[in-house]
């Protein structure tokens, strides 16, 4: 990619209005089918915004010449392969290729502690199964992705974090980023305007190794549910008290280790669930979010009755610094 053609045109508008959305895309759709003509296209559809706008501005340009690859690791929220496939399968007849990856995943993040091992491990890997679909796609001649313009500002392109690497050399197409000057808000209108589901068009930042870095330590399944069923919990519960939307980020984590209890009057040595949720700009820095102590109380109340092997709720006071959002 040439410098040139990564610089924001100076005259470009920003993109803030259903009208200014839908100009955006007509004139997508005619640059992809000019750019891709009857190529195949293949893109890695996670569910986040990016990835899922780019999905469905390509599904209305080049239809089934569109070939999506959406891989369930194991470490998605609650619900997030379902709705995948719900909206573009089902709703957008979109060609898909779901892959269910989770034993695969897990197997190899068995007994690993080092949190970048594991970032390291998870993105390997999902290179690896993300290839061996692509080459099992005839006619493939083009990569869409959904980078975007801070991606490009902040790391010359390569979305930040990601710790993907690159597929090998016979399988680099031509690029196809038609999201690629825009910012996250004018992403989320444009995603609107195209019909995407509010709860995807405005998700919260979700990291590349999903629920692996908030199930810490060696990953376990029964723990790896703690943090998924409290995750589901928690959302709910913000949904349902207007805080989506309004809190920038919110998530639990489960350490990897137990505390003492007790339960219908017996003692229990089961695992804790620590809330966190946070506001900031630019991700740098961040603020502890002051949640309602009767919401808080509520969602602890929840947790502990419907979250199996937890007997224990923490809600994070940090911010950071001192500590990171993420907690590994
Ligand atoms: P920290 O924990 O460094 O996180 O304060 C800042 C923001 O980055 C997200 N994050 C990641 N995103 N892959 C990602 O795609 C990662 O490995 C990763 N680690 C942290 C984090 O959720 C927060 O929004």
């Amino acid at each position: 990619m040439g410098f040139d053609n990564n610089v924001r045109p100076v005259d470009m508008e920003r993109i803030t209005t259903a009208e200014l959305a839908e100009a955006f895309i007509s004139k997508e759709i005619a640059a992809i089918r000019s750019q891709v003509g009857d190529g195949k296209v293949l893109l890695a559809l996670s569910g986040g915004v990016d990835s899922s706008v780019v999905a469905a501005l390509l599904i209305k340009a080049i239809g089934k010449n569109l070939a999506c690859v959406h891989v369930n690791h194991g470490l998605l929220r609650k619900g997030e392969p379902e709705q995948v496939i719900q909206v573009f399968r089902n709703e957008m007849d979109a060609n898909l290729v779901y892959v269910d990856a989770v034993d695969r995943f897990l197997d190899k993040l068995a007994g690993v502690e080092d949190p970048e091992e594991k970032r390291k491990i998870i993105g390997a890997e999902f290179i690896r199964v993300f290839e061996e679909e692509a080459r099992k796609l005839d006619g493939i001649g083009f990569l869409a992705q959904g980078t975007i313009y801070p991606d490009i500002l902040e790391s010359n392109g390569v979305k930040a974090h990601h710790n993907v690497g690159g597929l090998p050399d016979d399988l680099k197409f031509e690029l196809v980023e038609p999201l690629k000057f825009l910012y996250k808000d004018e992403v989320r209108v444009v995603g609107k305007a195209l019909g995407l589901p509010d709860g995807m068009v405005y998700r919260q930042p979700f990291p590349g190794p999903g629920l692996g870095v908030r199930c810490l330590g060696a990953i376990t399944r029964d723990r790896l549910e703690c943090v998924r069923e409290s995750d589901a919990i928690l959302r709910e519960e913000f949904a349902k008290n207007g805080l989506q939307g309004k809190v920038w980020q919110y998530f639990t984590i489960v350490p990897d280790f137990r505390s003492t209890g007790i339960r219908d009057g017996k003692r229990s040595f089961e695992y804790p669930v620590i809330i966190r949720a946070v506001n900031t700009k630019d991700a740098m820095t961040a603020t502890v979010e002051n949640i309602p102590f009767e919401l808080l109380s509520h969602i602890t109340d929840r947790i502990l009755k419907e979250v199996k092997g937890v007997n224990r709720v923490c809600y994070d006071m940090t911010p950071k610094p001192v500590g990171t959002i993420e907690w590994e």
